[in-house]
């Protein structure tokens, strides 16, 4: 049989599905651009690829299918008794060979009527053939099909053509009544059956899932004179399709389980280690939870400018509450001091940055997954640069000092300025906002003042709510 293949690009990648199939099937194909140019006598059967698809032009008998993609919109019904279907390129290779065997049912009626010669070719292709007689009794069984079921043609019952001892289900389990098997479908509607998947056992000797189609053959009559089927086995695809969603169904369980787990346990030491925070240093808790939540004002607002995740940002913000961590490492005399530090105690006091910095860097050591605490470890040990190099430990300045700590210089000193400490007043809203605004380009990041100067109020708001709530309950 010859085949014309029609399609604006040619790709035999594209077609390839459906050209093993051809070739399976031992017949010959040629190709054209479009659908003009060709004498179609010369082939059996027209395969017209949808882009170039033009029904107006198109004045012979030859008949034909139409290929398509599935994302392929179909607009138009065809209604063109040559057309023989559509074939979906991305479909299964089952359902290529249904349609394929359409087409041959149809060319071989178109050819010759003489319905042994059918029977005996459709036996030799490469697929498991079941032909049934016009009433759906097994007549015939090709040795591929013979395999899949395991029986052979005598162990059919004789006047119904089911096969004895053998039940069949449907894929939810159901059973399968006589006249609903696809065969007695076919022989009610006269119609081709579906694919459809079905269960079928034989007593305790086996169990298999099987694909299964079923095509009627008519004579001039419009009579059904046979009706062939195709059957796949799929046991084995199907067991594993199955087995596959079982494991991703556990494994998803479990991931979610883990994350919860993971997330509580992230939570509870960035929390723990803040309380230790709070235990040592004389600034109090309430400016430890306030400083977060300026910090998180900051980074909403630059939320567009970073280019991390959102659970990134998240780790961010709450990773500002161990920004002074390291202070559980300087002695109480001078950490505790009423009074200015002199130049030697503030040198020990700046060391806070670098003990803060080591003591995270030894409990990530101790993890497998410690990335959530890379935030905390550039925010203790930063915190205190300046944006024009004058801050310590190190002296960066600018772009090299990580935009959390950066973040965080701007929280911490608004809030220090704000408070009230053992050894000076805090100063008011106003005064502070010039003080950093005075500070932009100096100490903090011009963009960071500018969030600031935008969003002034909010740091007001935050201070004040926290100052009416510890009247109101008091250290919590
Ligand atoms: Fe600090
Ligand atoms: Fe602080």
């Amino acid at each position: 049989m010859k085949f014309l293949f029609i399609s604006k690009n040619i790709n035999l990648n594209k077609y390839s599905r459906i050209l093993d199939i051809l070739k399976e099937y031992g017949c010959n194909y040629s190709y054209q651009n479009s659908m003009e140019l060709s004498s179609y006598e010369a082939f059996d059967f027209l395969v017209i690829d949808w882009e170039c698809i033009n029904l107006k032009t198109y004045k012979h008998h030859t008949p034909y299918i139409i290929l398509i993609n599935s994302e392929t919109e179909i607009d138009t019904e065809f209604n063109d008794e040559r057309c023989m279907g559509l074939v979906d390129l991305d479909s299964n290779l089952f359902a290529l060979k249904s349609v394929f065997s359409l087409i041959i049912k149809s060319i071989i009626c178109y050819n010759d009527g003489n319905c042994r010669k059918i029977v005996d070719f459709l036996k030799t292709l490469p697929t498991g053939v079941i032909i049934y007689d016009k009433k759906g009794k097994i007549t015939e069984l090709n040795s591929i099909a013979k395999e899949i079921l395991s029986i052979d043609i005598s162990e059919m019952n004789s006047e119904s053509g089911v096969i004895s001892d053998f039940q069949t289900i449907q894929e939810d389990g159901s059973k399968i009544e006589q006249q609903d098997f696809p065969v007695m479908q076919v022989v009610r509607n006269k119609r081709s059956s579906l694919n459809r998947i079905i269960g079928i056992s034989h007593g305790r000797l086996f169990f298999k899932w099987i694909k299964i189609d079923a095509v009627p053959f008519f004579d001039s009559n419009n009579e059904i004179q046979f009706i062939y089927s195709i059957i796949e086995d799929i046991t084995q695809s199907r067991n594993t399709h199955l087995k596959l969603e079982m494991a991703i169904d556990n494994m998803d369980a479990l991931v979610r389980q883990r994350t919860t787990a993971l997330v509580s346990a992230r939570a509870l030491t960035l929390e723990s280690l803040a309380t230790l925070s709070e235990f040592r240093d004389n600034e109090t808790g309430d400016h430890i939870r306030r400083t977060k939540f300026y910090f998180k004002l900051i980074v909403d607002k630059l939320r567009k400018r970073l280019k991390y995740s959102d659970e990134e940002i998240v780790q961010m913000w709450s990773s500002a509450p161990l920004h002074d961590i390291g202070k559980v490492a300087i002695p109480d005399n001078i950490l505790l001091k009423n009074d200015s530090l002199t130049d030697e105690e503030y040198e020990i006091m700046k060391q806070h940055t670098i003990h803060g910095n080591k003591a995270l860097v030894r409990i990530s050591e101790c993890k497998d997954d410690d990335s959530y605490l890379n935030f905390a470890k550039e925010i203790t040990l930063f915190h205190h640069e300046k944006w024009d190099g004058s801050g310590y430990p190190y002296g960066i300045s600018g772009d090299e000092i990580p935009i959390s700590a950066r973040i965080m210089a701007l929280a911490d000193v608004y809030d220090a300025l704000r408070s009230d400490r053992p050894y000076k007043k805090g100063y008011d809203h106003e005064k502070v906002c010039r003080m950093i605004i005075e500070e932009s380009g100096k100490h903090f990041e011009p963009i960071l003042v500018e969030i600031f100067n935008s969003n002034n109020e909010e740091f007001d708001y935050i201070y004040n709510r926290s100052i009416e709530e510890k009247n109101l309950f008091g250290d919590f």
